[in-house]
C-alpha cells in the first residue's frame, strides 16, 4: 500500500468544470522551486510562469528581454516543486510572433525541457496560426488580450486598456476567435471590468482577470505584487496580502546588527 497522500492535479478540464460549477479559479506567478512549493502547498490552482520574470528576477523595466532558455530554466524550478497546480508557462517574445514553426517549437521545448502543462501567448488574431499549429501538437495554450505588457512599444503606457468601443469591440471578439480556435482559457489584463465581465459570460472557457475586475472566472497576481516585496509598484488592482519588504528589511537589519555586535552565532548555534 502506498503511503504518499494522494494530490489530485488540477487540469484544463478541472478548470473548466470549476467554471461550470460557478466556482472562481486561483492563480499567481512563481518564478523558482521555493517560492513555487509554497503557493503550491497553500492550494493555488494555477502557478503561472510569467515573463514578468523579466522584470521581478532580472530587474529589467519590460518583459521583452527575457530568453526562451531563462524562461526554461524558471518553469524547471517550478515543475520540481509542484504536486497539484497546474504549471503554464509564457512563451517569451520574439519566439512565436510571426512565425508558427518558431511558436511550435518554443512551446516543444517549453514541454519537453521543463515539464510544464500549458504554454500562454499574448495577442488575438495576428498569432492565429501559432495558437493553431501549437494546438495541433497536443499543447493546451491559455490566451492573452488586453494589456499584453510585450507590445508595451507599441501601446506607449501600462494604462488601462479597452476604453474605447472599438478597442472594447476588439477584445471581444478576440476572445470568441480563441475559444474558437482552443484555447482552454484566456487571461484579461487591465480592462474595464463591465468588458471582462461581458466576455467571461460570453465564454464556455474561463476567464482569468488581472486589473479586469471581479465578473471573470478567476485572479491572477504577480505573487512579488501580492506579497509587498516591491513597495514602488501600486496600481489599484493589486491587493498587498503581506508586507514582505518591511518583513525581510527588519530581518536582515537584525542579522546585520547582530553579527555585528557579536551576538550571532551563540554557544548552541555553534559545533
Ligand atoms: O507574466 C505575467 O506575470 C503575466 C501575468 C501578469 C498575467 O502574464
Amino acid at each position: 500500500m502506498s503511503i504518499h497522500k494522494e494530490i489530485k492535479r488540477v487540469t484544463t478540464q478541472s478548470l473548466e468544470k470549476l467554471k461550470k460549477e460557478g466556482r472562481k479559479i486561483s492563480m499567481l506567478t512563481a518564478y523558482d522551486y521555493s517560492m513555487a512549493k509554497l503557493i503550491d502547498g497553500a492550494g493555488i490552482d494555477v502557478i503561472l510562469v510569467g515573463d514578468s520574470a523579466s522584470n521581478v528576477m532580472a530587474g529589467h523595466e519590460t518583459t521583452l528581454p527575457i530568453t526562451l532558455d531563462q524562461m526554461i530554466y524558471h518553469a524547471t524550478s517550478v515543475v520540481r516543486a509542484v504536486e497539484r497546480a497546474l504549471i503554464v508557462v509564457d512563451i517569451p517574445f520574439g519566439y512565436y510572433q510571426g512565425d508558427s514553426k518558431l511558436a511550435l517549437t518554443s512551446a516543444i521545448r517549453i514541454m519537453k525541457e521543463s515539464g510544464a502543462h500549458a504554454v500562454k501567448i499574448e495577442g488575438g488574431e495576428e498569432i492565429k496560426e501559432s495558437i493553431i499549429r501549437i494546438l495541433s501538437a497536443g499543447i493546451p495554450v491559455m490566451g492573452h488580450l488586453g494589456l499584453t505588457p510585450q507590445s508595451i512599444y507599441k501601446f506607449g503606457t501600462y494604462n488601462v486598456r479597452a476604453k474605447e468601443k472599438e478597442e472594447a469591440l476588439k477584445v471581444e471578439c478576440e476572445a470568441e476567435l480563441l475559444q474558437s480556435l482552443g484555447c482552454f482559457s484566456i487571461v484579461l489584463e487591465k480592462i474595464p471590468a463591465s468588458l471582462a465581465d461581458k466576455v467571461a459570460k460570453k465564454l464556455s472557457i474561463p476567464v482569468i482577470g488581472i486589473g479586469a475586475g471581479g465578473g471573470v472566472d478567476g485572479q491572477v497576481l504577480v505573487m512579488h505584487d501580492m506579497l509587498g516585496i516591491n513597495v514602488d509598484f501600486n496600481p489599484r488592482f493589486i491587493r498587498k496580502y503581506a508586507n514582505l519588504h518591511e518583513v525581510v528589511n527588519g530581518a536582515v537589519k537584525n542579522y546585520i546588527a547582530d553579527v555585528k555586535s557579536g551576538s550571532f552565532p551563540n554557544e548552541k548555534e555553534q559545533y
